[in-house]
Formats: C-alpha cells, sequence, structure tokens
C-alpha cells in the first residue's frame, strides 16, 4: 500500500486539523466496481407500495481470500437502492436480525418525527420487526438510510449498514439527463475502512477525532474501478464514510456539472472542477467523457485516486437539459432574523453543540410546522483547536443563505440537509420543517454524534 495525502487545494484550512489523510491502494489489481440492487417492492397497488428491509449480519470478501464478517441490509454488506415517487403512500416493514438493537434512519426524507424518521428513539430490538407508513412529499433527490442508535451509529455503519433513497417525481422523469440506471447513472457510495487481519473491527480503530481508513471502497468495493461509454454520465455520491471529508476532482481537472445537492436539483448545471463532500452529503454530478475514447478518466480525492473510468464503448451524442428548478433565495430571507444559533466546537474530545452534549430529555429548539426560521451555525475554535464539522438536521431540506456573510457557492445553493462548516465559518441557513415530530441535528462526523454532538428540535 501507498500512502499519500489529499489535500485538494485546500491549504487554506491547513491550520487545522485534516481528516483526509490515507494510503489507498494503488490502480494495480482493480476490482470491477459493482452497483447495489434495487429493491423490489413486496406488492404495489396503484400508488400503495410496500417495502421489507432487514438489518443482518453477512459475510464478505473485500480483499482475496479473507472472509470479513459483516452486516448489510437485505445482503451481505450495505442495502439495496429504494426508490420512491414523490406522492406514494410507502410502507416499510423494518427487521432487526442482528444480536443488538438498532434504527432506520432516513437520511434528508420529509417524514413525521416520530418512528418514522428512526432516530435514537426509534429503537427496533433483535428480533423485532416495526412497520412504517407514509406519504413521499418531496421533490426528486438522492438520499441514503442508516442506523442510529445512540451511541452506536458509527459502529454499525462502518460494519456495513447504509443504502441509497432514491425520491423520483414528474419533474425528474421529464428531464432529458442520463437516467439508465447502471449504464450512465451510476450510484458511489464512498467509504473508508480500516481492515485488521481481514475484519472489519470497528472498536480497534475507533477514534473519536475521526475513525479514518486507509482502504478506500466505493459501494462495498475496495479498489474498484468501472468502465463507461464516451457519452455524458451521471454519478450520484454519498459520503458515506464515518468521518471523511472528499475534495472530488477528476484527472487534469475535467470539469463537471453539478446538477443536485442533497435535496434535489440545482436551478441550473454548475460547471466546477472540484467538489468538497463531508459526511453524509450527497451531490449528483454529470460529466461528460466524450472525448476520452480507449482513455482513462480518474475521480480523485484531491491527489490521490478513488475511481479509474475506462472509457471503451462509443454511444449517441446526447444533448441533456441544464436548467431543473427554481429555487429563490432572495432579499425576503436574507433579510430575515436570525432566530436560532448553533455553535460547534471540538477537536480532540469533547465535541459540543452551544456548549452542551445531548441529552435525549432535553428539548434543545421549537419550531412551528411549516414556518421558516433562520438558524446560525458557526464552527468555532476552542482551546482543543477546530476540525470541520458537517452539520446535518432530520426531517428538514433547507436552503444556504450566507456563508461569513457572503452568498454561497454554486455547491451550496441548492437543498441542502448537511452541511460542512470550516472553522471559524458562520453559516445561516433558512429551515422549514414540513411535518410535526421531534427530530435530531448533530454533526455527521459519526464519532461525533456518538460522543454526544447532538441535540433535538420539537417541531409543533
Ligand atoms: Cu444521516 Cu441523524 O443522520
Ligand atoms: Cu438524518
Ligand atoms: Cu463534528
Amino acid at each position: 500500500q501507498e500512502t499519500s495525502t489529499a489535500h485538494g487545494g485546500h491549504a487554506q484550512h491547513g491550520t487545522y486539523y485534516h481528516n483526509e489523510q490515507l494510503a489507498l491502494l494503488p490502480n494495480e489489481g482493480t476490482q470491477p466496481l459493482t452497483f447495489p440492487p434495487l429493491l423490489a417492492p413486496v406488492s404495489e397497488q396503484g400508488n400503495e407500495v410496500e417495502y421489507a428491509l432487514t438489518a443482518q449480519q453477512g459475510k464478505m470478501t473485500f480483499v482475496d481470500g479473507v472472509e470479513t464478517a459483516t452486516y448489510g441490509y437485505n445482503g451481505e454488506f450495505l442495502g439495496p437502492v429504494l426508490r420512491l415517487k414523490d406522492g406514494q403512500q410507502v410502507t416499510i416493514h423494518l427487521t432487526n436480525e442482528l444480536d443488538e438493537a438498532t434504527t432506520f434512519h432516513w437520511h434528508g426524507l420529509e417524514v413525521a418525527g416520530d418512528a418514522t424518521d428512526g432516530g435514537p428513539h426509534a429503537v427496533i430490538e433483535p428480533g423485532e420487526t416495526q412497520t412504517i407508513t407514509f406519504t413521499v412529499d418531496q421533490q426528486a433527490a438522492t438520499l441514503w438510510y442508516h442506523p442510529h442508535p445512540m451511541g452506536k451509529t458509527a459502529a454499525q455503519v462502518y460494519k456495513g449498514l447504509a443504502g441509497l433513497l432514491y425520491i423520483d417525481d414528474a419533474k425528474s422523469e421529464a428531464l432529458q439527463l442520463p437516467h439508465d440506471y447502471g449504464i450512465n447513472d451510476f450510484p458511489l457510495v464512498l467509504q473508508d475502512r480500516t481492515f485488521v487481519d481481514g475484519q472489519i473491527d470497528y472498536e480497534a480503530v475507533a477514534n473519536t477525532m475521526s475513525t479514518l481508513g486507509d482502504t478506500i471502497m466505493i459501494n462495498g468495493v475496495v479498489n474498484p474501478a468501472m468502465t463507461a461509454a464516451n457519452e455524458k454520465v451521471r454519478l450520484r455520491i454519498l459520503n458515506g464514510s464515518n468521518a471523511m471529508t472528499y475534495y472530488l476532482r477528476f484527472t487534469d481537472d475535467l470539469p463537471f456539472s453539478l446538477i443536485a445537492t442533497d435535496g434535489g436539483f440545482v436551478n441550473e448545471a454548475a460547471t466546477m472542477t472540484t467538489l468538497t463532500l463531508g459526511a453524509g452529503e450527497r451531490a449528483e454530478i454529470v460529466v461528460d467523457l466524450h472525448d476520452f475514447v480507449g482513455q482513462r478518466v480518474e475521480l480523485l480525492n484531491g491527489d490521490t485516486p478513488l475511481l479509474p473510468i475506462d472509457v471503451t464503448a462509443t454511444r449517441q451524442a446526447m444533448d441533456y437539459d441544464t436548467t431543473f428548478n427554481e429555487i429563490v433565495l432572495d432579499d425576503t430571507l436574507r433579510t430575515m432574523e436570525v432566530t436560532k444559533t448553533v455553535t460547534m466546537e471540538g477537536m480532540t474530545e469533547n465535541f459540543l453543540l452551544n456548549g452542551k452534549t445531548f441529552d435525549h430529555e432535553r428539548i434543545d429548539f421549537r419550531q412551528k410546522q411549516g414556518d421558516t426560521e433562520i438558524w446560525e451555525i458557526e464552527n468555532i475554535i476552542n482551546e482543543e483547536g477546530a476540525m470541520a464539522h458537517p452539520f446535518h438536521i432530520h426531517g428538514t431540506q433547507f436552503l444556504v443563505v450566507s456563508v461569513d456573510g457572503e452568498e454561497p457557492d454554486a455547491a451550496w445553493q441548492g437543498y441542502k440537509d448537511t452541511i460542512t462548516v470550516q472553522p471559524n465559518q458562520k453559516v445561516r441557513i433558512a429551515v422549514r420543517f414540513p411535518e410535526k415530530g421531534i427530530y435530531m441535528f448533530h454533526c455527521h462526523i459519526l464519532e461525533h454524534e456518538d460522543v454526544g454532538m447532538m441535540g433535538q428540535i420539537e417541531v409543533y
């Protein structure tokens, strides 16, 4: 294994702790990237659809000849893609076949803040099944699901519990965009692991600051490689790592278009050459491989190879839509007063939101259902130092109003549910909860969340 440090073009944060140091397998010995299966419904009748999802133990061979004990949903490792439509009435049977308690959380889904949301209160004991029902009421987006049991989220995700949740709507179906799953529309779940004697042993490698692996895997494949036709391809990227921040770019700084953020399409495709994704964040990008027949284009994390894409076949060039949405971020939001402030701090052991750790009996905030409030999120530097914290809120897709008083750059101009806030940064967001209930807000570095960098809000 070769060690390299990927600092992207982010030297401006160099005075702070960096969590993107990793060793990576070089490109030799790559394995073909695979894509998670699409989950078939148990039943489907008109607008009503029913699914079953089981958290279970599994076994995987990540590296030749070694069997690794894992967790997975309906399979050995990770989970299938659950593909829902706006307006659908959904029933999901959730079964826990692990020998420890778990929950099923739908990250980015705007559902009631009760057992449906699957936060730490929605525990499912071993051997139990619970059923949730909800109506999908949000725009097309790439969301995800993962466990959320108090103090155990990091270990369970690390062992393999995570999956993608796609929402489709009338607009996403009508738009001209690459949409053939596994052909020109590819999910990429980015994660990092350190294998200990070939095993995924969270306790052996856990680090409260950030559990970082020396091996990257995509969709559960170590050292992956893929082929694609010389067309525009769509990558739906999830940072499913416990703690790692990725600075995504392509070789030779090949430009790509950002088409969607956490919560759905941006207004217009934004051309960029690097994209920062903190833990829990997603982005959909389109990259044009037209000029690369017979060549290799590589997705990188800073300077470190993540995924070589060999451009082989030839397909008909297609023109795709570049205008998608009508998000209005105007003065009404910019001039609204801040009604909630959250400070994030900590770098080594004490990870705090507003100076406190999580208390399941304490409600930190209240907000009225349907109201929009401006929250100000600040990452403060204290005696421990500072590091970037990805701030996430359940049950809502919010808009970034400003970053240190300035307009957010393109990567933050769509709906978001998680934003990676750098040390000393102050970000204002416009938050509206469409449903009621108790929701978590927390740092999505799972180690920080597990030690209590989390609060709760009651939406009434
Ligand atoms: Cu990805 Cu509390 O969630
Ligand atoms: Cu969430
Ligand atoms: Cu954090």
